[in-house]
């Protein structure tokens, strides 16, 4: 991979051309059309070709790794070499989905510093900064310095994608959102990553989530992401390690953001549900390898959930971030829609399956979720399995329940969640959770 200046002479209709064709980009090539998109002087209707080429002819890992840099190098590229031992964690998108807000503080608690930018949630999959923004007072917004001060003094600060880092992505994304070339790797692989090298971490952990509530559906389809991520990864000079994990159902008990918080902090005291806890362990063994720390590293992960390490630095976080620590010390006080409604088994058996689609998206529908950018959401809502998959049930039991809002979704929220249900009269096959690594 390449840096290169945009090339004086670009003619968009030929890069098209080439691409429709088969052929392979330059780095210049990549360069002179990335940076022009940019700045407004390639039309989106250019671009949309461009990126249906791409979908339909693929990449090189070279093409794909020059695509990325010059996304990384549209905006700013964040400094972090004053902090020590900086790593960030990626999830590429799931449903109670938390491991975020239980994974770095237990970072920070391990000597590592976590400064990173995060998203909110976007369809069925949440978000890490609408969850945070269910703690009162919490503000995702920070100046440079005190982001980087924060970092510093607490070991972890998360702000939302106000800043111009790799404000290519945004536009692409937007466009790919609306032109169905968002399922297409190298797209996938380079939105990513770009937004990943311009956030400086030397360290990177990769959550690739694989099933019915991702993006990726197959492991095969996984593990081609995590490698083509490694790759873009290793070649700009950063330890990545990609860790292959099943979302076929919902991580933990509860979807939904102050649900999601709850579980977090429960999970930040030893107390969590065994996949997300599992999870945050593997996780956390994988960040200190990459960061050169890998001696005794799954017992001192164990520990910050134990030994309240972990629990300390969310609340310092919080607390530097303007949010009230009371929440944290008593998770029960955060909002929680008051009306509840459950989904019963139909039938008695096993419980075969909890589609994470369905409950992602009824979420979404209750109000939890936004289906347009910049949508208001209302926190409080959710969805809680009562009953996880491989579990024995009898007919009328309550599997799931429903926390809404005067009834805002209720209706088509539980006809999603019953079509997402399946009961067995066999245990299924245990699914693993973790389904590969990538180092
Ligand atoms: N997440 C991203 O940031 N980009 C994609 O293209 C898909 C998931």
């Amino acid at each position: 991979m390449s840096s290169t200046q945009p090339a004086a002479d670009l003619n968009v209709p030929d890069l098209i051309q080439k691409k429709r064709n088969g052929e392979t980009h330059s780095a210049a090539e990549l360069s002179a059309l990335i940076g022009g998109y940019t700045r407004g002087k390639v039309p989106d209707y250019q671009v949309a070709a461009w990126l249906m080429a791409v979908c339909w002819r693929g990449m090189t890992p070279q093409e794909t790794g020059d695509l990325t840099i010059s996304m990384a190098e549209s905006g700013d590229l964040l400094d972090l070499s004053s902090l020590p031992h900086t790593v960030d964690k990626h999830s590429t998108g799931g449903v109670g989905d938390k491991t975020s807000l239980v994974l770095t503080p237990m970072l920070a608690a391990l000597g590592l510093t976590v400064a990173k930018m995060s998203g909110r949630g976007l369809a069925h999959t949440g978000g890490t900064i609408d969850k945070l923004e269910s703690i009162p007072g919490w503000n995702a917004e920070l100046s440079d310095e005190a982001f980087l001060e924060q970092a510093r003094e607490v070991g972890l600060a998360l702000v939302g994608q106000s800043r111009n880092l790799a404000p290519a992505d945004g536009l692409l994304y937007a466009l790919r959102d609306v032109t169905a070339t968002v399922e297409c790797l190298p797209l996938i692989a380079s939105s990513i990553m770009s937004k990943k090298l311009a956030s400086g971490a030397r360290s990177i952990v990769l959550d690739v989530k694989v099933g019915a509530g991702a993006f990726m559906k197959t492991v095969a389809d996984g593990e081609q992401l995590a490698r083509a991520m490694a790759l873009i990864g290793q070649h700009a000079g950063r330890n990545v390690r990609a860790v292959l994990t099943d979302m076929q159902a919902p991580l933990g008990r509860l979807a939904g953001n102050s649900l999601e918080v709850q579980e977090a902090i429960a999970t930040l005291r030893g107390q969590g549900p065994e996949d997300l806890h599992r999870l945050c362990i593997e996780l956390a063994v994988e960040a200190l390898t990459a960061a050169g720390f890998s001696d005794n590293a799954r017992a001192r992960a164990e520990s910050t959930l134990h030994d309240g390490s972990a629990l300390a630095k969310f609340r310092a976080f919080v607390a530097a971030q303007g949010g009230d620590p009371a929440y944290i010390d008593d998770p029960g006080l955060l909002d929680v829609a008051p009306g509840r409604a459950e989904v019963l088994a139909e039938t008695g058996g096993f419980l075969n399956s909890v589609d994470a689609l369905s409950v992602g998206r009824a979420v979404l529908v209750l109000g939890g979720g936004r289906e347009r950018k910049g949508e208001a959401i209302d926190h409080g809502v959710g969805v809680e399995l009562l009953v996880k998959p491989s579990e024995a049930v009898v007919a009328g039991q309550p599997l799931l329940r429903v926390y809404h809002r005067q009834e805002r979704g209720l209706e088509r929220a539980l006809d999603l969640l019953r079509s997402g249900v399946g009961i067995g009269a066999t245990p299924p096959d245990a699914a693993p959770l973790i389904l590969g690594r990538i180092g």
